[in-house]
């Protein structure tokens, strides 16, 4: 069984819909620890309620970024974590926590990488005018938002979406193929070949979507 552990630091929806994922038997892994780098993140009650063991680890009590990376790896690595998932993990990692994982840390994104990476990537894809964004799952290096993809969702942009309509149109496709992409991690159903992460699963794929949408 595949030992999780997921970073957060702030609500963690992301963190439960693996939890949920975890308890319907949908994905044979444990998470061995939640870290959350912000003391009032409710991440940390939703794991506590599922009995699982958390810790706080505040940027402010180290001296630097990577002293603080250090004691990340260090937590992981006493819980034996095998698979790290950022899950709204708001902080860029430095190397020293990116090469303790290499291609052992995920990370959800809210847009299709490589376009807006960064924060606040709901507003940036409304004021850039695309007509899709949509979310990826991918594995971190030592880059910005930069590792191969393994998994994305599509979702189409409104014309009278807000930031808060395409961000909850995001999240809903976030809770989706987060633990499914764990899942295919945790079952060995994927190659990688350079940059491109390969699901040996096969099934169907809309050929193509149009936005706005052609009159049929
Ligand atoms: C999610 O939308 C996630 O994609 C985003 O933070 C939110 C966390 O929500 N992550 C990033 O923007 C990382 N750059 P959650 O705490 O409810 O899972």
């Amino acid at each position: 069984m595949l030992n999780i552990g997921v970073l957060v630091s702030g609500s963690g929806t992301n963190l439960q819909a693996i939890i949920d994922a975890i308890e319907a038997k949908r994905l044979d892994a444990k998470i061995a620890v939640v870290i959350s780098n912000k003391p009032d993140a409710f991440a940390l009650t939703r794991a506590e309620k599922h009995g699982i063991d958390t810790r706080v680890i505040v940027k402010d009590a180290f001296p630097d970024r990577e002293t603080f990376d250090a004691e990340l790896v260090r937590v992981l690595n006493e819980h034996k974590v095998e698979l790290v998932a950022l899950a709204g993990f708001l902080r860029i990692l430095t190397p020293v926590f990116t090469r303790a994982f290499p291609m052992r840390i995920m990370n959800i994104h809210p847009s299709l990488l490589p376009s807006f990476t960064g924060l606040d990537v709901q507003r940036k894809a409304i004021e850039y005018g695309v007509k899709f964004s949509g979310c990826t799952v991918h594995f971190v290096d030592e880059g910005l938002d930069t590792g191969p993809i393994i998994m994305q969702a599509v979702v189409p942009v409104t014309a009278n979406d807000t930031t808060e309509t395409l961000a909850k149109r995001i999240l809903e496709e976030e809770h989706k193929i987060y633990p499914e992409a764990i899942r295919l991690y945790a079952e060995g159903k994927f190659k990688i070949l350079g940059r491109r992460v390969l699901s040996a699963e096969s099934g169907t794929v809309e050929a193509s979507l149009e936005n706005p949408p052609i009159k049929k």
